[in-house]
């Protein structure tokens, strides 16, 4: 995937060099910024500071989408103005007159700072079931969802090879699926590309197999490679994972920064999530990777209660996801999410923030130097 640029008062002289982007929004006025920002996942913006009101829409571009990178191009070595846009958030500042290239440069040095941040390090969350039904890969699409308004774009791979239905829960048609990747020697970000299907919510699935037999040729390095290309390509990959110990899920949970154990409020679920729990830590999993979900929760539901199942599972729960089936079910039948203000996808909402809060959005080195200011 090309990188997206959006390119706010720059000149098409100093956009020659820019063939390995995508230049996806070329804009002059704040209004068309705006519209642009707001429709399009792009991955930096150049924009002309000299020009009235630019830092003020540089805050408002990263208020539209905090992980942007945005390089920021100044006349003069003028050390308040680079203060300033240093502090509205440009990770880089290239300056005038601008020769072919040198924005090429600027990008570089930005992507790579970017990329070697530990606050933007793709993180990989794998959901299993503690009993069939749960809600596991409802759960694991509406959590997909809930990232990607956070960041833009987020990988959801559909690891029921078996039996997975998060295509279906989009009434997605996959043309291709994982299986098409297994051709190929090396698994490159190209072929992952051309095989997932985006959706409008900035979510790319990878699909099951399309036939079970095909699910058997999948071995654990292929999948290793792939989920190891989709944390290059994505700040978000989430796995929705079969009720199963096996190799390819066990090299799947060895992949995850978080396991979110999702159960139902019964005593076989909490008990299941319980021994599940323990059953990976014995394997050498840190509990600390390990939360749980309790979903189609009912406060009056009295048999079963979330301290009993902090209890149990000697954590709290890190979301209580509110059973609301007439409004999942219909929207799972008709293949479409629930509205945002649904209760299930706020609570869904607020395990994303639990888990990973804001990323905080740090300024990366290189900025100043790159205006001689310092070393
Ligand atoms: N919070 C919820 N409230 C009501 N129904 C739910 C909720 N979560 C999931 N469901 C329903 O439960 C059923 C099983 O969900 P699914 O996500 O397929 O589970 P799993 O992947 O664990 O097998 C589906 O019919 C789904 O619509
Ligand atoms: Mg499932």
């Amino acid at each position: 995937m090309k990188k997206k640029l959006c390119l706010h008062n720059i000149d098409a002289y100093a956009a020659q060099g820019l063939e390995s982007y995508d230049l996806a929004g070329q804009t002059n006025t704040r209004d068309d910024l705006r519209t642009a920002v707001g429709s399009v996942h792009f991955d930096a913006l150049v924009i002309d500071l000299d020009e009235r009101d630019a830092v003020n829409a540089v805050v408002e571009a990263l208020e539209q989408r905090p992980n942007l990178i945005v390089i920021g191009v100044i006349g003069t070595n003028d050390v308040n103005k680079a203060i300033a846009a240093q502090r509205a958030g440009c990770s880089q500042l290239a300056t005038k007159p601008l020769e072919p290239g040198d924005l090429k440069t600027a990008l570089s040095a930005a992507f790579q700072s970017d990329e070697s941040n530990p606050n933007r390090g793709s993180r990989t969350v794998a959901l299993i079931g503690s009993t069939g039904g749960a809600g596991t890969t409802t759960v694991a699409c509406y959590l997909a969802m809930a990232l990607a308004e956070r960041a833009d774009h987020v990988g959801l791979m559909d690891m029921d090879f078996e039996f997975g239905g998060v295509a279906k829960a989009w009434d997605l048609n996959p043309k291709y699926t994982i299986e098409d990747l297994l051709q190929f020697e090396q698994i490159e970000r190209q072929s992952l590309e051309d095989v997932m299907i985006e959706l409008p919510s900035g979510v790319f699935v990878l699909p099951r197999p399309r036939n079970i037999k095909d699910t058997h040729k999948i071995d654990a390095d292929s999948l290793q490679a792939v989920l190891e290309t989709m944390r290059a390509m994505f700040p978000y990959v989430v796995l929705d994972l079969p009720r199963r110990l096996d190799q390819l899920t066990g090299c799947a949970i060895e992949n995850c920064d978080k396991l979110l154990i999702v159960t139902q409020q019964t005593v076989n679920g909490v008990f299941n999530a319980a021994r599940l729990g323990e059953g990976l830590v014995d394997y050498g999993i840190e509990e600390s990777r390990i939360e749980f979900v309790l979903n189609r929760y009912n406060k009056r539901v009295h048999q079963v209660t979330v301290n009993e199942l902090t209890k149990r599972v000697r954590k709290s729960p890190l979301a209580l996801i509110p059973n609301h089936y007439k409004s999942i079910g219909q929207a799972s039948d008709l293949g479409e999410p629930v509205t945002d203000s649904n209760p299930v996808r706020v609570a869904i909402g607020e395990l994303a923030d639990a888990m990973f809060g804001e990323k905080a959005k740090t300024s990366s080195s290189g900025w100043m130097s790159s205006l001689g200011l310092k070393k």
